[in-house]
C-alpha cells in the first residue's frame, strides 16, 4: 500500500484521480491540497471538499493552497472546466471543512506524523510542491518521490511546446525538478494515449451509483472540450489518473528514465518541459518518463475503481 499526499486543482480529470485515490485498496490518502489552476484558489479548495463529500472521505485533512503562481499572475482553464472548475455534475455542497492551515503545513505536517517516506502526487501546477520544497528542506527525505501530471516530451497543448499545468508555474516546477526527489511524469505523451471513449462513459453510468453518475457527467462535460476537431481524438484524454494508475499498476506503461528540465525564459518555449531522450547533457536522469498506456487495462482499472462506491 502506497501512502501519497495529492495536490491537485479539480478540475474533472483530478476529481478523477481523487476518486481513484480513495477507492484503491493499493492507495493509503493521507492528505489532499488544492492548488491555483484549472480555478481560482477558492473554487479548486471548494470541489476538493465537494469531491471528498461526494466520497464519503469526510475524515481527510484538506488544505487550500497558494493564491497565485511564484512569479506571474494565475491563469486559469475555464474554457476546459468551466466556471466551477467542476461543471457539468451536480455535487453535494462540503460536508466538511478546510484546517485552518496552508497546503505546504499540512504537507509538512502529514510527512512529520509518517514512519515512512510518502509518494506526492501532484496533478496541477507545482506551486504548492515548490513552497514546500523552498520552506521545509529537513522534510525532503521524507518524500518517497514526486508523481506528476505534466509537461510533454514535444507537445504542448496551452501553447504549442506547453503544457497548462507547466504554463502556469514554470519556475515551480524548476523548483522541483531540481530537488534531487525521484520523478514520475505522465505527460501528455502518455496522457493523450489514456482516452476515455463515449461507450466507456456509458458503462461507467451503468454502473448506477451516486459516485460513477456523478463521474460520468463530469465526463460528458470535459469532452465538450476535447471533441473539437483540432485535437483528432476518440474520446476525451483523462490526463491526471494517469498518476494513479502508474502508481496502483505500473505494470500497465512503458517508460524510460532521462534526464528532466524546464525552460522558463524562452519567449515562444516558457514551460516547456525539457526531457534528454538521447542523453546528450550528461545529467542525471531525474525523472522516469511515462510514454505509453494500455488503454483497456487503464479503464478497467477507472471501472473497478467506481464499482467500489456501490
Ligand atoms: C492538465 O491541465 C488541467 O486542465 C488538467 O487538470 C490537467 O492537470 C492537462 O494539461
Ligand atoms: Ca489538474
Amino acid at each position: 500500500v502506497k501512502k501519497i499526499i495529492l495536490d491537485c486543482d479539480p478540475g474533472h480529470d483530478d476529481a478523477i484521480a481523487l476518486m481513484m485515490a480513495v477507492a484503491s485498496p493499493e492507495i493509503d490518502l493521507l492528505a489532499v491540497t488544492a492548488s491555483a489552476g484549472n480555478q481560482t484558489p477558492q473554487k479548486t479548495l471548494n470541489n476538493v471538499l465537494r469531491m471528498l463529500t461526494l466520497l464519503g472521505q469526510t475524515d481527510i485533512p484538506v488544505a487550500g493552497g497558494n493564491q497565485k503562481p511564484l512569479l506571474q499572475d494565475l491563469q486559469v482553464a475555464a474554457s476546459v472546466h468551466g466556471e466551477t472548475g467542476l461543471d457539468g455534475a451536480t455535487l453535494p455542497e462540503p460536508g466538511f471543512a478546510a484546517q485552518s492551515i496552508t497546503a505546504v503545513e499540512l504537507i509538512a505536517k502529514t510527512l512529520r506524523a509518517s514512519t515512512v517516506p510518502v509518494t506526492l502526487v501532484v496533478t496541477g501546477p507545482m506551486t504548492n510542491a515548490a513552497l514546500f520544497l523552498s520552506v521545509h528542506p529537513e522534510l525532503r527525505s521524507k518524500i518517497a518521490q514526486i508523481v506528476f501530471m505534466g509537461g510533454a516530451m514535444g507537445l504542448g497543448n496551452w501553447t504549442p511546446q506547453v503544457e497548462f499545468n507547466m504554463f502556469v508555474d514554470p519556475e515551480a516546477a524548476k523548483i522541483v525538478f531540481d530537488a534531487g526527489i525521484p520523478l514520475v511524469m505522465a505527460g501528455l505523451d502518455v496522457t493523450h494515449k489514456a482516452q476515455i471513449l463515449p461507450a466507456d462513459v456509458i458503462a461507467f453510468r451503468e454502473l448506477n451509483n451516486p459516485v460513477a453518475l456523478a463521474i460520468a457527467d463530469l465526463l460528458d462535460f470535459y469532452h465538450i472540450y476535447y471533441s473539437q476537431p483540432k485535437w483528432g481524438f476518440k474520446g476525451t484524454p483523462v490526463h491526471d489518473p494517469c498518476t494513479l494508475a502508474w502508481l496502483i499498476a505500473p505494470e500497465m506503461f512503458t517508460s524510460v528514465k532521462r534526464p528532466l528540465d524546464i525552460e522558463t525564459t524562452g519567449k515562444l518555449t516558457r514551460g516547456e518541459t525539457i526531457v534528454d531522450y538521447y542523453e546528450l547533457t550528461g545529467e542525471p536522469a531525474n525523472a522516469k518518463i511515462l510514454l505509453d498506456i494500455d488503454r483497456e487495462k487503464f479503464v478497467d482499472l477507472l471501472a473497478q475503481c467506481l464499482q467500489t462506491f456501490a
